[in-house]
């Protein structure tokens, strides 16, 4: 591509997706793209609307008249939807419980997708979700699925919570963990799965450093750098 590589990084909840996504971005230079924060928008903006989370018909039509825009930021990225900055917003617990019935339905995936499409379509970018590897950039030169085991992702959440004053039972977020697992690996379009061609890291043990030089070395691979 024009830009460089497309790579491709998907897995379950807090496997370190968006984390290594973002380091492994500046590294190389390339833009980052959080998917899942698309999907957290729209969400996020039905809530807002007081729209049932099972009307699809509604849904696809919020996604159809947003425009979700994403601006560099320190930390990653900021989030804006209609313009307005919703960085902090759709990452409530609210938005997270209600994420996945939002991405289950069939137009919205096809929609978000098309925008995913083509924000990676000159490569250079680094793209992070559920089904970049599978559906959204198929012919990704690079494809990574992070997986941890589910206490250890727990934990993750819970440390990250403790620091913004939340304090949620670790057992609490193990459930909510595997039930947002669940519903996205068994929803009809485009489920969470390993691509047939995507390389598995297990992060349970590795630390953030550790998984991205990992990464880095499958792309300068690719790149036939060293
Ligand atoms: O909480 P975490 O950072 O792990 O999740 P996220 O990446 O912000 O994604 C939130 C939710 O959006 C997921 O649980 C999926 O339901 C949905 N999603 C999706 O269906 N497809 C994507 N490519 C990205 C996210
Ligand atoms: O995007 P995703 O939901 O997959 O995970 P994340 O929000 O990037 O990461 C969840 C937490 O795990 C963050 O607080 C990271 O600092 C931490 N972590 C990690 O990402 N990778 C490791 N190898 C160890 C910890």
């Amino acid at each position: 591509h024009k830009n460089g590589l497309q790579v491709a990084i998907d897995g379950p909840a807090s496997a370190g997706k968006s984390t290594v996504a973002k380091r492994v971005a500046k590294q190389f230079n390339y833009i980052y793209c959080d998917t899942g924060a698309m999907y957290r928008a729209i969400t996020l903006k039905t809530i807002r609307a007081g729209i049932s989370l099972d009307n699809a018909k509604e849904i696809s039509a919020i996604v159809k008249n947003s425009k979700i825009t994403f601006a560099p930021d320190d930390n990653g990225q900021k989030v804006f939807i209609d313009g307005d900055e919703i960085t902090q917003d759709i990452r409530s617990e609210e938005v997270t419980n209600s994420v996945s019935a939002v991405a289950a339905i069939a137009d919205v995936r096809q929609q978000l997708s098309a925008q995913q499409q083509a924000i990676a379509e000159d490569g250079g970018i680094v793209m992070d979700g559920r089904d970049i590897g599978t559906a959204v950039l198929p012919d990704a030169e690079v494809k990574i699925f992070l997986v941890a085991s589910v206490e250890e992702r727990a934990r993750r959440r819970y440390k990250e919570n403790i620091q913004k004053g939340i304090n949620t039972p670790l057992e609490e977020l193990q459930l909510e963990i595997e039930a947002r697992d669940y519903k996205d690996s068994h929803r009809k379009v485009s489920p969470l799965t390993k691509a047939a061609d995507a390389q598995e890291i297990d992060t349970t043990a590795l630390t953030i450093d550790q998984v991205v030089s990992e990464i880095a070395k499958v792309i300068k691979n690719q790149l036939n750098i060293n």
